[in-house]
């Protein structure tokens, strides 16, 4: 293997230790930061995302509030958990976790959710702020792969980043990110998808590929440009087993790659309490 592994495990773990030493401080005014959670139905994967969502609030010092609802609620039951959360004050910021069962409107959910409590960064005032390029909180998978790629010293500014997906949580915002003119951004960006007719022709071009298909073994390393930053984000389950969009001879080519585990889902993790802190860090200068 060539390729340097971006761990996403280590440097989520120093990050999640500087939002503990902020949530402290926080505690110590008095105003005790607190993240909050929907989750809907019986999906295995979404249960376990969502439970090493609470360790973490644990870990740092954040209370955490839970709502479970069956796969049989119907949209009127989840707006009305929406509402709670938008009017707890011991919640500073919750997520919808995603994908909902089938029947629920996705879109409906993520417009009820109060925007300065949208710790996804998925509401439509949000995503808006991010094509504008204003501040706001920034969608979880795309904030922690750019900070992957920074803290690893790889080349994004004025280098070409080539996408893979378009999906509402990595993809889609993930371009646009890339694209804006700050640092670790400031990329010539594609976006190119499974539908695309010769994918690898565009793959090749590649300075940094960022896959997030969630079709394992997409990229293969006849596909990577020697020396390319080569990020997996695309997942998907055989069984317990987590399976990477990238092919394991990817390694051999790129310059970086990210691990099949330990890569992108703890920075999209740490991201999260990234944005809840702030949220909260929001609600003590609104108090004081
Ligand atoms: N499911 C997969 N990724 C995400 C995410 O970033 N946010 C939410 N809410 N659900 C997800």
């Amino acid at each position: 293997m060539t390729a340097t592994l971006l761990d996403g495990e280590a440097l989520a773990g120093r990050i999640r230790a500087r939002v503990a030493e902020q949530v402290a401080e926080l505690v110590k005014d008095g105003l005790q930061p607190g993240l909050g959670t929907i989750l809907v139905g019986d999906d295995l994967p979404s249960e376990r995302y969502v439970a090493m969502k609470h360790a973490d609030c644990n870990e740092v010092g954040m209370t955490s509030s839970r709502r479970r609802l069956p796969s049989t609620a119907t949209q009127e039951e989840l707006q009305a958990v929406i509402s709670e959360m938008n009017s707890d004050p011991a919640v500073d910021a919750y997520l919808v976790q995603l994908p909902l069962p089938a029947g629920l409107n996705e879109e409906a959910a993520l417009l009820a959710v109060d925007p300065g409590k949208d710790v996804d960064g998925l509401h439509p005032v949000n995503l808006g702020r991010l094509v504008m390029g204003a501040e706001g909180p920034l969608p979880c998978t795309p904030a922690g792969i750019v900070e992957l790629l920074a803290a690893y010293h790889v080349p994004v500014s004025g280098r070409h980043a080539v996408v893979i997906g378009r999906g509402l949580t990595i993809g889609r915002p993930l371009s646009l990110l890339l694209a804006l003119k700050r640092p670790g951004c400031n990329a010539a960006v594609t976006v190119v998808h499974t539908g695309v007719k010769d994918l690898a022709s565009f793959v090749r071009q590649g300075d940094v590929v960022v896959a997030a298909a969630g079709m394992p073994g997409l990229v293969t390393a006849e596909m990577v440009k020697p020396g390319a930053a080569v990020v997996g984000a695309g997942v998907s389950w055989e069984g317990r087993k987590l399976l990477s969009d990238l092919d394991d001879d990817v390694a051999e080519v790129a310059g970086w790659v990210t691990p099949r585990i330990g890569g992108v889902g703890p920075m999209t993790r740490a991201m999260l309490l990234v944005n809840a802190l702030r949220a909260a860090q929001r609600r003590a200068r609104s108090a004081g």
